[in-house]
């Protein structure tokens, strides 16, 4: 195990995920280094670090000693055409590449990156092996672990893969890392002490969005159908126009809503009559998207988006991945939006943390961030394969 007070580098910062969780095992945070002007506020505020800071602008001798090399690097693709060349010219002009030039120079002990699941069959694979190919040259050992903070019973579902290294001179075994398997539906975000008793009224959902939710509860319920395995799209009740031009997943969508009317008519004729044929809602409202199976059984007991593609209702259960955080997810029970705060805990964060000011930057700083349980878990049984 590293001593209490080893010295870490946080690139791409962001709000500090790695910060957080490097501080947990007993780090000190000797450089970080961001571009997003939000970020570095936040940083700022939270740390008092200044990580305004650009990684390929950042000179190999400004760095301090360390021990540890943090980093959530976004993703580039790396040629197929660079594939043949060796790895400085396929990764070169990367951010990635600019973590190599850094490892090169200032030999860390260990490494420890997180990036999106997809890396790993990204470009049939092509990138990973370029990834890993590179560590290793630079003479590190390298454990990639994919893990979400589900099976640390924080009820996300968050696949990212975690890039676990340590230098070989120190330890050249298999890394071992123990993750536990979780039931992917044993949690509920309702009994799991993420939310907050009450919230600022901003965040309550509107009077049309009640609307348009308390009548897709209706339909929900009046109709014989309780799992649905496609978007429901209003505007095909009744219909009969010719489908022939449609690309076939469109046409058998359609049918799926017609017969759905059909077998149903009755109670959507009513429902149709009732809700004036949907027609104050935008279109995207007229669309709808039930992806909690049969687990509940009003829209009120699920996490609800107003999505692009329609109104999605999922399952307490599997809260989806905080991610962009553009269409800020529903809390069908307390009607309203899911606060910054709520946004911090499901990524971990303790509530002493102070999310920026702005929400909409808020909700995205966290949607970007690592999630600090993973990083925690994961980094100490790093660390203690040395001593271990
Ligand atoms: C996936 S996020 C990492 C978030 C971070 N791990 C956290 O916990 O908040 C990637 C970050 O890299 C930053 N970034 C992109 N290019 C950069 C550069 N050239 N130098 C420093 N940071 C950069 C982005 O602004 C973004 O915040």
């Amino acid at each position: 195990m590293l001593k209490r007070g080893f010295r870490f580098i946080d690139l791409f910062s962001g709000i500090g995920g790695f910060h957080q969780a490097m501080c947990a095992l007993g780090g000190v945070c000797v450089l970080a280094s961001e571009i997003d002007e939000y970020a570095i506020q936040t940083y700022m505020e939270n740390y008092n670090i200044d990580s305004n800071l650009d990684v390929t602008k950042l000179s190999e001798t400004e760095i301090p000693q360390y021990q540890v090399l943090c980093g959530g690097f976004p993703c580039q693709a790396f040629s197929k055409a660079g594939k043949q060349m060796g790895f400085a010219d396929e990764t070169k002009g990367t951010l990635f590449f600019q973590i190599v030039r850094i490892l090169k120079s200032t030999k860390p002990e260990f490494i420890m990156l997180e990036n999106v699941r997809n890396l790993m069959s990204h470009d049939k694979g092509n990138t990973w092996n370029v990834i890993k190919g590179t560590l290793e040259e630079l003479g590190y050992n390298i454990k990639p672990v994919i893990m979400s903070p589900h099976q640390l019973g924080v009820p996300q579902l968050r696949e990212r893969v975690y890039i676990l290294g340590v230098r070989r001179d120190i330890y050249s075994e298999e890394i071992n890392v123990v993750i536990p398997r979780k039931d992917k539906t044993a949690l509920n975000i309702y009994q799991s002490g993420i939310l907050e008793e009450s919230a600022d009224e901003k965040y309550s959902i509107s009077e049309h969005e009640n609307k348009v939710l308390t009548c897709w509860d209706e339909f929900y319920n009046g109709i014989k159908e309780k799992v649905i395995g496609f978007p429901i799209w209003s505007f095909e009740f009744g219909q009969d126009y010719s489908l022939d031009e449609y690309p076939k997943w469109k046409a058998d969508f359609c049918r799926k809503n017609r017969n759905l009317y059909l077998n149903n008519k009755k109670f959507l004729d009513k429902w149709l009559k009732k809700w004036d044929y949907l027609e104050d809602f935008t279109p995207t409202e007229r669309k709808f998207e039930w992806q909690a199976g049969e687990s509940i059984s009003t829209i009120w007991d699920g996490i609800i988006q107003f999505r692009p593609s329609g109104i999605r209702v999922k399952r307490p259960d599997t809260f989806p991945a905080l991610v962009a955080m553009v269409h800020i997810p529903i809390i069908g029970r307390y009607k309203r939006r899911l606060t910054p705060r709520e946004v911090a805990r499901l990524q971990s964060f303790p509530d002493t943390f102070i999310p920026n000011s702005n929400d909409h930057q808020a909700y995205k700083q966290f949607g970007n961030a690592v999630n600090v349980n993973c990083v925690e878990y994961l980094a100490k049984q790093l660390f203690d394969c040395v001593s271990g």
